[in-house]
């Protein structure tokens, strides 16, 4: 073993991969507002507001998050920016973007801006305008519009339209005329998310692969006794090493009974002998996230109650991987594990009686207590319709370029007695990012150990 100045333990050469993508093409955007522009009738104007700074005490922010469908149209960073999307009668186009103003004194202290040149020149939209003149033009390119698109899940935007719409109104006496079509924009830009680009795969495929060497590295950093937040610090290193900042979500790092809650985001907790570590961590690319789960015993060796419970999640989700194709549903998915995991905690005993009546009663969600998987993309929980039925099935038929997840998982808490001593306190997840392919799907969580044997070897390699 070699040691480095900063005495690291040595890690896996695992190379990037080719050719990595690290954003889109700017060209990218111009082709998402033209896709979502060919679907607004003619004579309608669509809005899409940024994201606005979001105060975390007194002066300072937290990191600035866009609002993810404005980035979808524009791949514009900036906060407090306006698109506008305009379709005349005849069905012609124009993409106006409103953005703060260059301000030497304001690059001087916060950072660089964009500005209205650069962002006609490199955003390609066809004219930029200061924020400060939303004001005066918004009412008068609403005027004698049909119908108005703009997301209506932002409450402040929705009332700050019709504010704008009430100006229009007013000037009804001199020929205004208020549109009369309201409509939401969220779910046709949802569609478009919901279809990823070969570009946005690309892109996904980096997340994950510079994910999986983040699981990789806590692997091979854990140890007895150390803290949940330290594995989290190996994760984030990780992460911002390879470029991926910040994390598509707050990293769940949850050793032992932790695991167990579903949403555990304190990492306080000091590491155990004989107990598990779950983490649930995925790095945000260029907007773009991966969602990783991985469970692996503290001590790089699994007991025989946790190989037992982790190979039969394990199974689970190569079963649900395997099948994914192009008309399979998360609905018919759900029926081929909950049988799979039915099975198996009958057979340790760890649930008892008829195995129809089990399955029909869905018994086994007691144990497996969340859904088996979401779309994945811009958002984590990404948008898209899953054609839920009465009876809360996700009927959805998969197409090619849906990215999802998949994410099986068996809960048994310390504080479950009607289940024998030794399976208590064992929570295992194991989550993958899948896209589906014209032959079948493709594995983007393809470089994060999973196998109990690899675990074992990866974790053996470096505590020896
Ligand atoms: N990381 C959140 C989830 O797995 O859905
Ligand atoms: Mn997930
Ligand atoms: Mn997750």
């Amino acid at each position: 073993m070699t040691t480095n100045p900063l005495n690291e333990a040595p890690l896996s050469k695992v190379p990037l991969s080719k050719s990595p993508m690290s954003q889109l093409p700017l060209s990218d955007y111009a082709k998402h507002r033209a896709t979502f522009m060919a679907k607004m009738p003619n004579n309608s104007i669509a809005l899409f507001p940024a994201a606005s700074e979001l105060t975390r005490s007194n002066d300072t922010e937290y990191a600035f998050c866009q609002n993810k469908n404005f980035f979808y149209l524009t791949g514009f960073n900036e906060p407090d920016a306006l698109l506008v999307l305009l379709k005349n009668e005849q069905g012609q186009n124009k993409s106006i973007l409103f953005s703060l103003p260059k301000d030497a004194l304001h690059e001087i202290w916060q950072g660089r801006r964009i500005g209205q040149i650069k962002a006609v020149q490199d955003y390609g939209v066809d004219e930029s305008f200061e924020v400060t003149d939303v004001a005066n033009l918004l009412p008068d390119y609403l005027d004698g519009k049909s119908q108005v698109l703009f997301g209506f899940s932002d409450h402040d935007f929705a009332a700050q339209v019709f504010t704008w719409l009430k100006q229009v109104k007013s000037s009804v006496r001199q020929g205004a005329k208020t549109p009369q079509h309201l409509a939401d924009a969220d779910p046709i830009v949802a569609e478009l998310r919901l279809i990823k680009t070969e570009n946005e795969l690309a892109l996904m495929r980096q997340a994950n692969h510079i994910s999986g060497l983040a699981h990789q590295r806590a692997m091979q950093k854990c140890q007895v006794g150390k803290f949940e937040y330290q594995m989290e610090a190996e994760i984030l290193h990780e992460f911002a090493r390879h470029g991926a900042r910040h994390p598509a979500y707050a990293s769940i790092v949850a050793g032992g009974d932790n695991a167990n809650i579903l949403h555990y985001t304190d990492n306080s907790d000091v590491l155990k002998n004989n107990e598990l570590l779950l983490i649930d961590a995925g790095a945000e690319l260029s907007g773009y996230a991966a969602d990783i789960t991985r469970t692996f015993p503290v001590n790089g060796q699994f007991t025989a109650e946790q190989k037992a419970i982790y190979q039969l999640v394990l199974d689970a989700k190569n079963l649900a991987i395997n099948a994914i194709k192009p008309g399979m549903s998360f609905a018919k998915l759900n029926v081929l594990t909950n049988a799979f995991l039915t099975q198996g905690l009958v057979d340790f005993g760890i649930i008892e009686g008829d195995l129809t009546e089990l399955i029909s009663d869905k018994k086994v969600k007691e144990y497996f207590i969340h859904g088996l998987g979401h779309w994945l993309g811009l958002d984590v929980h990404d948008v898209g319709d899953y054609h839920i039925n009465t009876d809360r099935e996700q009927l959805r038929a998969f197409e090619v370029g849906m990215v999802m997840t998949i994410e099986p998982g068996i809960y048994i808490p310390l504080s479950d007695l009607s289940v024998e001593a030794k399976w208590r306190g064992i929570g295992v997840r194991i989550e993958d990012n899948i896209a589906v392919t014209a032959t079948g799907f493709e594995n983007l969580t393809a470089n994060s150990p999973q196998t109990i044997e690899d675990i074992e070897a990866l974790m053996i390699k470096v505590t020896a």
